[in-house]
């Protein structure tokens, strides 16, 4: 069943936060929707740009209703990851989203205001939410890449004037975690007193946290061992999730680490064969993993067991 993110995001405020999981083919959707279940989650679809482009944007939209009717019992949000203005529009009119982000974190304050605005004032009247983003992580996200001397953490005061101006419903927050699989040269760790000072100012708001993938270290020593050159890669210590949720962060983004079990499954299974040529059964293994894989992330979240009740308060 698709919902709003705001109601999602109502029912979890202060409890736990939300998974959001970007997906690209169809094996990954169906071990998306098995993950879920099998944890009994509700949980957020992300679509990045690259996605849409990758096959196609219908082609995405297509798999997600199928596997709304394989899995009548998931409950999820489907959600636009770091659109620009044009992408948020195509979204908005589509009318198949739940929510958009605009991402215009890497320009000015004002000019991002203005951008937000604007795509608040299309998305509302037609129900969909929009994240917006303030400050600037780093690593790579798009065709944007921003280098770890130009990422800046959010400033809390500049937070509530732009959640006031612009009207958005949630706020992604720089708080130092970065895309991708190298978050970390050394043992930075997170600025939680971001996201309680801006609660502090905005009680109630919902903030969402990007980059947020732990990079778990047996998947890398496994990548690396099997072709792979993933060295120093780090993440983000998956035990702060709940810490983070309970000071109002209601979505959590992982992509990354998909990334990684797929990238294990598919090397260590060529190695291991190198005989077969068929992809379905290395295909069938990886679903099974990432349906691993989105269970462990959403008990750590505190998402899992919560879908019964979910439901109960969506249906009243
Ligand atoms: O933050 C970006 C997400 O990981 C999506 O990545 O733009 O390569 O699809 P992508
Ligand atoms: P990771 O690269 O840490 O998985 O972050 C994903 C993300 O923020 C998607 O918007
Ligand atoms: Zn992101």
């Amino acid at each position: 069943m698709i919902v709003t993110t705001k109601q999602l995001f109502e029912l979890a405020y202060g409890k736990y936060a939300l998974g959001a999981y970007n997906i690209n083919n169809a094996e990954q959707t169906m071990g998306l929707f098995q993950g879920n279940l099998e944890s009994k989650a509700p949980f957020i679809i992300q679509i990045s740009k690259g996605a849409r482009s990758y096959t196609n944007k219908l082609m995405l939209e297509g798999m997600i209703r199928a596997a709304d009717e394989i899995f009548p019992e998931a409950v999820f949000a489907v959600h636009l990851d770091h659109g620009d203005e044009q992408t948020c529009y195509d979204c908005i009119d589509s009318g198949f989203y739940s929510s958009v982000m605009i991402d215009a974190s890497h320009e000015s304050f004002e000019e991002n205001i203005a951008i937000t605005k604007r795509v608040v004032d299309k998305a509302h009247p037609k129900g969909i939410s929009v994240e917006a983003e303030l400050g600037q992580l780093g690593g790579v996200e798009e065709d944007i890449s921003v280098s770890e001397d130009h990422a800046h953490l959010t400033d809390p005061a500049q937070a509530a004037e732009f959640i006031k101006r612009t009207g958005c419903d949630s706020l992604a927050c720089a708080i130092g975690t970065s895309h991708g699989a190298f978050k970390f040269s050394g043992s930075q760790g997170l600025h939680f007193e971001i996201v309680e000072a801006i609660q502090k100012l905005v009680p109630g708001y919902p903030l969402v946290l990007h980059g947020s993938s732990s990079v778990p270290q047996d998947e890398v020593e496994r990548i690396n061992a099997a072709g792979g050159a993933l060295k120093g890669a780090k993440g983000v210590d998956p035990n702060q999730y709940l810490p983070a949720a309970k000071l109002g962060v209601c979505k959590i983004n992982i992509d990354t680490d998909g990334r990684l079990v797929w990238t294990r499954v598919h090397r260590e299974f060529f190695r291991d064969k190198p005989e077969v040529f068929d992809f379905r059964p290395v295909g069938k293994i990886f679903q099974e993993e990432y349906a691993k894989f989105i269970a462990s992330r959403n008990k750590l979240l505190g998402s899992a067991g919560n879908l019964d009740e979910v439901r109960a308060a969506l249906n009243k």
